[in-house]
């Protein structure tokens, strides 16, 4: 069968990503360029700010890209863009550009949900094996899907508030580390201990999630000690937080693996990233005899390798779409 070559876009948040995928798993260049220290200095993602540097440097790193694969445009087969969820000044940037090079070249445009594209990041590491549940843990998402083939996605359990990411950034913001904060509070939680007595988020029978609480426990936590004149012992605030998190991610993932009857289990997102997490879910995996996956760290956070892999099996199910795709702010997993 011949290769496929994916040109993938990727601007749904503070990253301007280009890459080119080979048959869906096979990485022949990414590039990507985080504006992360821009938005530092606000203390998170400045929507205008964002889509404006996206504008600036969009067609730098389509060149880039294409001269580090040592290709052209006669060498792609398709084209995938994140068209959603996002936001909505960013995601239209790389949508425009998409749009632009499929017009121009006459290449299928293929239009890639966000997380669909944290989750085929999993495809680049090793062929994703069905059934499987995924751990989606991103700034904007924690869910629990179960897939039973290829972008068949059946969502078991979800957040009914904050994402897990949104968490980590707001505890960090009271803990005044910089954005963003999740990176930091991982780090810090290994230098400390569990001394802290905060809540257990949403410990039913259930596969949802809810870490509004926990965040506020925090905060409060926080301010209180303040105001006694006591000082915040970082660490131990950071790693008690984090076992909180990792602990119920990893009961009710491991519960629902069991209900399912399911082996293989991948972790997406950013809060892929997080070491309390990835050893808590090694060591569980290792009991029950489950296969895991995890994202290179590299590809945990927004980047367009994970479309264009996510880009492949869209391609080959003929999810292609006309000039008139838009981007969507807000869509379910599909
Ligand atoms: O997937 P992502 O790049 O963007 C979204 O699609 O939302 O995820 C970004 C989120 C941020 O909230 C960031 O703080 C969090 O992932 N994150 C982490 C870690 N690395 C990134 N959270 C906890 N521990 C980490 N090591
Ligand atoms: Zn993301």
């Amino acid at each position: 069968m011949e290769d496929v070559y994916i040109l993938a876009f990727e601007s749904s948040c503070d990253e301007t990503s280009v890459s080119i995928i080979k048959n869906g798993h096979e990485e022949i260049a990414t590039v990507v360029l985080s504006q992360m220290d821009i938005h530092a200095l606000y203390g998170g993602v400045v929507p205008e700010i964002a889509s404006r540097y996206h504008v600036e440097s969009i067609t730098l790193v389509i060149e880039e890209c294409l001269k580090k694969a040592n290709m052209t445009m006669d060498d792609i087969t398709a084209i995938a863009v994140t068209y959603g969820p996002g936001l909505i000044g960013s995601l239209l940037v790389g949508m425009q550009a998409a749009k632009t090079l499929s017009y121009l070249y006459n290449k299928p445009l293929v239009p890639v949900h966000h997380i669909a594209g944290h989750i085929y990041a999993n495809n680049l590491v090793e062929p994703m094996k069905f059934p499987l549940m995924a751990l989606v843990v991103s700034g904007g998402h924690t869910e629990i899907v179960l897939m039973k083939d290829d972008y068949e996605f059946k969502k078991i359990g979800g957040t009914l508030d904050d994402a897990v990411g949104e968490a980590y950034d707001k505890v960090a913001r009271v803990l005044n580390l910089p954005y963003p904060g999740g990176p930091l509070i991982d780090k810090l939680s290994f230098e400390g201990e569990d001394t802290y007595s905060l809540p257990t988020p949403l410990d039913d029978d259930s596969y949802n999630f809810s870490f509004s609480g926990l965040k506020s426990a925090v905060i409060n936590m926080s301010h209180n000690e303040i105001q006694r004149g006591n000082p915040i012992r970082k660490a131990d605030l950071a790693c008690s937080f984090q076992n909180r998190v990792v602990d119920i991610l990893v009961k009710k993932t491991i519960k629902a693996m069991k209900e399912y009857n399911v082996y293989n289990l991948i972790v997406a997102g950013g809060v892929a990233a997080n070491k309390g997490l990835r050893n808590k879910l090694t060591e569980e995996c290792a009991k029950e005899g489950y296969h895991l996956v995890f994202p290179v760290m590299k590809y945990c956070t927004d980047n367009a390798a994970m479309i264009g892999a996510a880009g492949y099996y869209a391609y080959k199910l003929g999810r292609v779409s006309d000039l008139t795709l838009n981007s969507k702010a807000n869509d379910e997993l599909k």
